[in-house]
């Protein structure tokens, strides 16, 4: 793992994004994994403000999403294809059939799991953009989840769920349920890039890079992946 402080959010979100930005200017057919949630939202503001001053282009470029709530329309304002498309593909050249994020209302989870599994299967991850949980989730990975684990329908954490629920009106309204790629979906990818922020993160980025690797801290498996970078912000740095 190669770990990077920087002063300011903003300053590590530019560094990410420029890193998929050249890649994606060398690799037109560029296969990205994506991440919902705060910590990427300064890199995709990056990326729509390069796409619109110099062009970037994302008209061959995929995208796998990590995961989905299990329950909300693509319509309903928390759920993770709406965070997407309000945050990112709306803003760049991306074609709409490129975009693959779970379907959360599937009538059969399970076979909706088995075919994004499947989907995932025929293409390589370049690049994975990461947040963590503050308890070392990544993905819908909660702790205790296999390391050999696959797209899987999950139950969130209290945790996840207390820590989502900034997001909507009440912690009722927060889903109890998840499809997430699984860890060695995650693993597969050629590059990592794990994105935290804020003091609330520390203690999870410690463990991740100092604790060892055991699936009660998911991310923790990122230390035997060969080509993980880790950009922090002063405050997520500060227990290391
Ligand atoms: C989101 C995801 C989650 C988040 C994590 C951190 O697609 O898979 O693992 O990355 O919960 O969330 P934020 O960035 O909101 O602190």
């Amino acid at each position: 793992m190669e770990v990077r402080v920087f002063d300011t959010y903003e300053e590590l979100s530019r560094e990410a994004a420029n890193i998929i930005i050249a890649h994606v200017r060398q690799n037109s057919t560029a296969v990205l994994g994506l991440a919902t949630g705060s910590s990427p939202l300064g890199l995709y503001r990056e990326l729509i403000r390069d796409h619109k001053e110099n062009g970037t282009s994302y008209q061959n470029v995929m995208t796998f999403n990590l995961d989905e709530y299990v329950g909300l329309e693509k319509t309903h304002p928390q759920s993770y294809y709406y965070f997407m498309m309000e945050n990112l593909f709306n803003h760049i050249n991306i074609p709409l059939d490129h975009i693959n994020i779970p379907n959360g209302t599937a009538k059969d989870i399970a076979a909706e799991c088995q075919r994004y599994n499947e989907q995932l299967a025929q293409h390589t991850i370049d690049i994975q953009i990461l947040g963590i949980g503050a308890n070392g989730h990544i993905g819908f990975n909660e702790p205790g989840t296999p390391f050999d684990s696959t797209t899987h329908f999950v139950k969130l954490d209290e945790k996840t769920r207390q820590d989502n629920a900034r997001f909507f009106s009440s912690i009722d309204e927060v889903p109890t349920h998840a499809i997430t790629m699984g860890i060695q979906n995650i693993m597969a990818a050629k590059k990592i890039i794990l994105l935290a922020s804020g003091t609330s993160k520390a203690d999870a980025i410690y463990g991740m890079i100092k604790g060892p690797v055991d699936p009660q801290l998911p991310a923790s498996i990122l230390q035997t992946h060969s080509d993980v970078l880790v950009f922090l912000d002063k405050e997520a740095a500060s227990k290391l």
